[in-house]
């Protein structure tokens, strides 16, 4: 796990905040983990919207470079929706499982298709906003095995000139819902949302 301290403050002033779930189980641990800053955020004034990419059709980014031509994606799927919820939000939140020291598949798609705000033409519309990941992994979390994945964060946001808040890693749970048999996790959830 990451300091929890170095969040506070940064957190703080984000109102309209988007959760992206890339996991694939349904009620595993990072259903969980979203739940509890859910819960936890309750009696703050963020809105909190949540996408569970599972449940969403998107497609492949097809390379087509549409977005560069034009202030538009050419593939007409859900991601069509998505793109508004990102527009409108002041924080994103990217929640996957580690799968082979990367993202999950569908969070993978759902990365490649933010490639239209990468456009010069629709960059303003995500630059500045605020950006947390949450992590679970069955691994003990050490920073070598996790260098690629905080990486390829790192490398996303300074491209899409998103504000890095922090990466949150929720190690030594693999069975769907073991980490509900770690009150650190759990907790840790809770306070990511009460500081939203
Ligand atoms: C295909 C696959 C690949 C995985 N790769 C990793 C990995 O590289 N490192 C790791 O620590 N855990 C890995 N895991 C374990 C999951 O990250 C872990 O079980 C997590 O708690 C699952 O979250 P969920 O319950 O929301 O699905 C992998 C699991 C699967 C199914």
């Amino acid at each position: 796990m990451l300091g929890l301290h170095a969040i506070q403050g940064g957190i703080k002033l984000a109102k309209n905040i988007l959760i992206i779930n890339g996991a694939t189980r349904k009620n595993g641990n990072t259903d969980i983990i979203i739940n509890k800053i859910i819960e936890g955020s309750i009696n703050e004034k963020a809105k909190i919207n949540l996408i569970e990419l599972r449940n969403k059709k998107i497609n492949d980014c097809i390379g087509c470079y549409t977005c560069y031509e034009k202030n538009k994606c050419s593939i007409n799927d859900d991601m069509k929706e998505i793109l508004v919820s990102i527009n409108r939000s002041d924080m994103i939140i990217f929640a996957s499982p580690i799968y082979w020291w990367g993202v999950t598949g569908i969070m993978k798609i759902f990365i490649d298709r933010l490639y239209f705000y990468y456009s010069s033409r629709n960059k303003n519309l995500i630059s500045g906003k605020k950006a947390l990941v949450i992590a679970p992994m069955n691994m003990k979390q050490d920073n070598y095995k996790t260098k690629i994945f905080i990486e390829f964060f790192n490398i996303l946001f300074d491209n899409l000139e998103l504000v890095k808040i922090n990466i949150f890693f929720f190690d030594n749970i693999s069975e769907k819902g073991e980490i509900l048999n770690n009150p650190d996790h759990i907790e840790q959830a809770y306070t990511i949302g009460k500081d939203l």
